[in-house]
């Protein structure tokens, strides 16, 4: 599987998403796991190599499943400790249950139509979905030498992904989902939205 260089490797992946976070890096996880209880159950969709679970989740007993695209993240998942399992989540595979079912910085990949992927995670979750997901970003910068890496850096395996949300797109999305939405907010400096549904 041909992916961007981003995703060939975990130690890269985090290097790079420390440069376009900086100082707002952690908190784009500390946001996500504060929201998780102590020994609740958790599927993350679209892991990556399971950052969050290992700096965020792990001390708190977490029972974690991460599931990837990508086999190199997902056998980190597993040497971490977490079960970590190779799925594409374009499938319509109902996706493993747990308290809370998240995705981070992922739901982009699922353009034009992220439906589909949203209703598997209501319908996995038995307390919460999490989701966070960028809303500034390289891909879509006036910039076109900018926009060309961001573009260039989202093939997972199963193409480049040219698009990606803005807030109020995102915002828009959302709102389909009516009151099952209880919490939204700006988290990491304003570059990505929170929503919290409930199941
Ligand atoms: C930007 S990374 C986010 C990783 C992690 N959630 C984080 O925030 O650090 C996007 C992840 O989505 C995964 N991915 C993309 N398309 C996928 C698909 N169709 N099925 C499963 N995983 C996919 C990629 O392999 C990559 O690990």
């Amino acid at each position: 599987m041909r992916t961007s260089l981003i995703y060939r490797n975990g130690t890269v992946y985090e290097a790079l998403m420390r440069g376009l976070y900086g100082r707002h890096y952690a908190a784009r996880y500390r946001a996500i796991a504060e929201l998780v209880p102590s020994g609740a159950s958790v599927v993350d969709l679209c892991c990556g190599p399971a950052t969050l679970y290992t700096r965020y989740l792990r001390h708190k007993s977490v029972d974690y499943t991460g599931l990837d695209l990508n086999e190199r993240f997902v056998a980190r998942v597993t040497e971490a400790g977490g079960q970590g399992k190779v799925w594409n989540l374009r499938s319509d595979q109902p996706l493993p249950t747990a308290d809370y079912v998240i995705m981070q910085a992922s739901l982009y990949h699922f353009l034009p139509e992220p439906g589909p992927v949203i209703d598997r995670m209501l319908a996995a979750a038995t307390e919460q979905v999490i989701v966070a997901e960028p809303v500034r970003n390289l891909a879509t910068s006036d910039n076109p030498v900018l926009a060309t890496i961001g573009k260039r850096f989202t093939d997972a395996g199963d193409g480049e992904q040219a698009h990606r949300f803005t807030e109020p797109t995102l915002d828009e999305f959302f709102a389909g989902y009516g009151a099952q939405v209880v919490r939204q907010s700006l988290i990491a400096g304003g570059r990505e939205k929170l929503y919290v549904l409930s199941a």
